[in-house]
């Protein structure tokens, strides 16, 4: 049987530092990937991270910023913890060779001294980046390292399928991990495993994401008994390029940040009509108004504009999306970028405590798979990386003081014996696309009650075929994909038809109030339904 200390499955931001950090506290880990080491949506962050770095700027500022963004639903605490643990994070990549932008003239404290952009929401420039490509620099130095690690044995094109569950003493003992070549499915045991699977955008038709953002660890967690949290604050990025060759490429936030404007096809600026913060308040208000924009006009796209600031300056702080931009024609230095909101961030997930711990002994869930309270109704900026290095260094620390040992005992082999080759994987296809094209239409931007109830039908259809599918045939990654992505909808539906109230992301015209108390939604497995709970008794055994 294998055996590893801890298991950890991603590595994209989150995976890759908790390991590191147990590397360096003399553990010994695995780390999983269902594609490369280097992957996840960390390869694609642009933008940057946030932290306070100037002395002019404070804590206070960035955690009241958070709060505001958040739309009454952040956990003040966790939000204290996070914000204050950025400036050692950032050190700490520093010290570990991460090439962030640098600036003579930017705050003195960091050794090279960094350039700081800003984003929408943030009250001051705190962003650290590495031009318009930080999470590629991000990622590449953290996999260099774990690849030359021996502590750290890799596991590339290795697909976690589910979790094992021991007594309920136990918790989690390990995984049934899937060799994406063979399809071969076997158990791998483990002291704690770490899901660090990053999110679930894949469930929108238009996505920012890459791929494999189909929500597994929230979908395995779920199966596995804990509770998931906030589904219905899926985040939509404002500025995605629209381009009918090129699907999924993000226009970082950084441009509005370094004075981009949103205007309609006829030039206008639109956004003083919906918020005194212009282009640069958060995120829900500004697609919003660019998805209202778009409706009234009935046009297919808005435009954006930087064109207006010095060329030199665009080239180097934005190079790739410069040269992205130029491969399809469009010179932004001289031209507006068209662009549309897209799917982008999965702010709710699994319920964790401030170390990452779930409702499980042995689970722990990091990065963008976990609800923390961070987020609230609505993730700010560059907050995401940020709650990706704080929660990997917390959950190393927690993992190595509770010091659990893997089992030794056997555990069951996966059980293929009942199943058969597919004979229609147009099934699979098929219900991937509708999946994605409803929760588009139904569970979007803007929600209804009619609409919420149609996405609750159609789910409930499709889990029973998918589920079929499953019990009858041998699973491959698409169907394993296919089935957690269903869950993940069934999850969001579910509580975006709890909350009666519009906040944050969640906008639904029935219900434009807010309601006085700030409740978060969580799905609780005892009975499968969504409740609205009180912040401070979130956490609490329901
Ligand atoms: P990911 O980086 O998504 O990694 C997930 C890992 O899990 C991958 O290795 C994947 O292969 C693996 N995995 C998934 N499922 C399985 C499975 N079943 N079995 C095995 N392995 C599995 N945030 C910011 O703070 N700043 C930014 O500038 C920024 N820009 C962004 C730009 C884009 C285009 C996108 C898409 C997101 C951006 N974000 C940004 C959000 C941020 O990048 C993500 O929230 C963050 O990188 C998530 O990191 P993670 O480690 O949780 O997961
Ligand atoms: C961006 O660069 O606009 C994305 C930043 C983020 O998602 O935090």
């Amino acid at each position: 049987m294998q055996t590893t200390d801890v298991l950890i499955l991603g590595s994209g931001a989150a995976g890759l530092t908790c390991a590191l950090r147990l590397a360096q506290a003399g553990m010994q880990c695995t780390v999983v990937s269902k594609s490369r080491l280097r992957s996840g949506a960390t390869l694609w962050a642009q933008g940057g991270i946030s932290a306070v770095l100037d002395a002019a700027d404070s804590l206070d500022a960035h955690m009241q910023d958070t709060v505001d963004a958040g739309g009454g639903l952040c956990d003040p605490d966790m939000v204290r913890h996070i914000v204050a643990r950025g400036p050692a994070c950032i050190e700490w990549l520093v010290e570990r060779g991460v090439q962030f932008t640098a600036d003579p003239e930017g705050p003195q404290g960091s050794e090279p001294r960094l350039h700081l952009t800003r984003e929408g929401g943030h009250s001051f420039r705190r962003i650290v980046h590495a031009a318009d490509a930080t999470g590629a620099a991000v990622e590449s130095t953290l996999a260099e390292l774990v690849a030359a690690e021996p502590r750290i044995t890799v596991r590339e094109h290795a697909f976690a399928v589910d979790l094992i569950r021991g007594n309920r003493a136990e918790g989690v003992i390990g995984a049934y991990l899937m060799d994406v070549n063979s399809h071969e499915v076997f158990p791998i045991a483990a002291g704690a495993v770490v899901l660090a699977t990053g999110g679930a955008n894949m469930v929108y038709l238009y996505s920012s994401n890459p791929h494999g953002a189909s929500g597994d660890g929230i979908a395995m967690a779920w199966r596995a008994g804990c509770r998931v949290a906030n589904m219905e604050f899926m985040q939509f990025h404002p500025t995605c390029l629209y381009h009918p060759s090129a699907r999924s490429f993000l226009i970082t936030e950084a441009l509005r940040g370094e004075g981009a404007h949103l205007t309609l096809p006829d030039g206008s600026r639109f956004m003083a009509r919906f918020d005194a913060r212009e282009e640069l308040a958060p995120r829900d208000v500004v697609a919003r108004a660019i998805d209202h924009e778009m409706k009234r006009l009935g046009i297919d796209h808005v435009w954006l504009d930087i064109s207006h600031r010095d060329a030199d300056f665009i080239r180097s702080h934005f190079p790739s999306i410069h040269a992205r931009c130029a491969e399809l024609g469009i010179d932004i230095t001289r031209q507006p970028i068209p662009v549309v909101p897209a799917a982008h961030y999965t702010c709710g997930g699994v319920l964790t405590d401030v170390h990452g711990h779930t409702d499980l002994d042995g689970l722990y869930a990091i990065g963008e798979v976990a609800c923390t309270g961070l987020h609230g109704a609505n993730r700010m900026a560059s907050n995401s990386l940020l709650e990706c290095l704080v929660m990997a260094e917390g959950a190393a620390n927690d993992i190595q003081r509770r010091a659990r040992q893997a089992t030794t005992q056997p555990l069951p082999d996966w059980d293929a014996s009942r199943v058969t080759d597919s004979d229609e994987d147009v099934v699979i296809s098929h219900n991937w696309q509708e999946l994605r094209r409803f929760m588009w239409d139904y569970v979007g931007i803007v929600r209804t009650d009619k609409r919420l109830s149609r996405a609750a039908n159609r789910v409930a259809l499709l889990q029973r075929e998918i589920e079929e599918f499953y019990g009858n045939f041998h699973i491959s990654p698409d169907l394993i994909e296919l089935r957690n992505l269903v869950t993940v909808a069934d999850l969001i539906v579910r509580s975006a038809i709890a909350r009666d109230e519009s906040r944050g992301l969640h906008f639904t015209i029935n219900h434009p109030q807010q309601h006085s108390e700030a409740q978060w939604s969580i799905v609780s497995p005892v009975d499968g339904r969504a409740h609205l709970r009180p912040i401070a008794a979130s956490r609490m055994a329901s």
